[in-house]
């Protein structure tokens, strides 16, 4: 049996008809680049979100690296971060001029683990990002308050996180503002690039408005040095009808995250994620642990079973970040993780039959492993 790890198609079949019809009329209005469709998805995201205001981007990369811009992080600044996320992370914060500064995570959620922050903190730190990841928001509270204390913004991550939520809160609206992703993959995706800052501020979201549009206000009256960061008019069009099945969407992820956990019940060699207490994790990445990893891809590989790894070099020890000057060992549990961490299929559509049959390819490893 094949089972890919992620099944677009299967998602977007039911709803052909719709996608056609909203794109039709995106072209027969010639809104291709902001516009209409794009200030309607804005209104549905925020509402969605319960945040006074979205900010329609190019994706979420621009979302981060906007955010921080308007927020006046520069040169000579400081933010913190985790070392195991997308790499886009903490080339928004470069490409501010300003320095990432890593903390590890909590080895049960993969999230900053906020007894880590005050070692971290100096004169010149600015901002925290933390990443709520896989779909887990990181555990905000105690961020919130360090931050508070110390005069420190934040900005969540939350480009894996559509719909999860932390103590009842949506991901993304705790901080100053949240950056989303809507590339194709992400719970909420879309037909190509796409991303959106949620946020309760008018100001910030002014000054996201006018630098994702090369720094005009109005037509041809530049105030600022922008960029071209607008979310197109197709993309939009799109995001309004699958906001509609996020949450049925999610509520599919968790039921099959429960499954593969029953599935994995009593094999002690593969961990399965942790759900935190404060948390409602939306699953967009399913990820084990387990120490015979390279051979579980490889087995599952022969099997036609889809599987990645999110993600096998950590950040403080890319290539990219080698003038930050982090050695291997500075963040043990982000390390670990990058050599344990295995994702395996998960999508809405994925069936109770494909999800019992990968567990059992992955026990085939490590049960074998076990008696050796
Ligand atoms: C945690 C995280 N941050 C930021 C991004 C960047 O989003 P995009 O690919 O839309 O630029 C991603 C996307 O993969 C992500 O997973």
């Amino acid at each position: 049996m094949k089972v890919p790890f992620l099944d677009l198609k299967a998602h977007h079949a039911p709803l052909l008809e719709k996608f056609n019809r909203a794109i039709r009329e995106v072209i027969e209005s010639n809104a291709f680049a902001g516009g209409p469709f794009v200030e309607r998805f804005e209104k549905e995201f925020a509402a969605y979100c319960g945040s006074k205001y979205a900010i329609g981007v190019g994706n979420g990369t621009d979302a981060l690296w906007l955010t921080l811009l308007a927020l006046g992080i520069g040169e000579g600044d400081e933010v913190i971060t985790v070392p195991n996320t997308f790499f886009a992370t903490v080339e928004a914060i470069t490409y501010c001029r300003a320095q990432p500064v890593f903390v590890d995570v909590h080895q049960d959620t993969f999230t900053l683990d906020p007894a880590e922050l005050e070692s971290s903190l100096t004169e010149r730190t600015k901002a925290i990002v933390p990443v709520h990841l896989f779909g887990q928001p990181a555990d905000m509270d105690p961020i919130l308050e360090f931050a508070r204390a110390y005069g420190l913004f934040v900005i969540e991550d939350a480009a894996q996180a559509h719909g999860a939520e932390y103590k009842g809160r949506k991901a993304g609206t705790m901080g100053d503002a949240g950056c989303f992703s809507f590339y194709p993959g992400k719970n909420l995706g879309a037909f190509g690039e796409a991303g959106a800052v949620v946020t309760n501020d008018p100001e910030l979201r002014k000054q996201i408005q006018v630098l994702r549009d090369h720094g005009q206000p109005r037509k041809y009256c530049h105030t600022s040095m922008g960029w071209n960061c607008r979310m197109d008019g197709i993309q939009a069009a799109v995001l309004s009808i699958k906001l509609r099945y996020l949450d049925e969407a999610n509520l599919l992820r968790r039921k099959h995250a429960l499954e593969y956990n029953q599935a994995f019940e009593g094999i002690n060699e593969v961990r399965t994620p942790f759900e935190a207490r404060y948390a409602r994790h939306v699953y967009h990445i399913y990820a084990i642990r387990v120490q015979e990893r390279d051979e579980v891809r490889r087995h599952l590989a022969e099997k036609e079973i889809g599987c990645a790894v999110h993600y096998p070099i950590p950040i403080h020890l890319q290539e990219a970040c080698r003038n930050l000057g982090y050695t291997a060992g500075a963040f043990p549990v982000a390390e670990n993780l990058a050599e344990e961490f295995l994702s395996l299929p998960m999508f809405p559509e994925l069936t109770e039959e494909q999800i019992e049959y990968v567990a059992r390819c992955v026990s085939e490893v490590v049960g074998v492993e076990a008696l050796v």
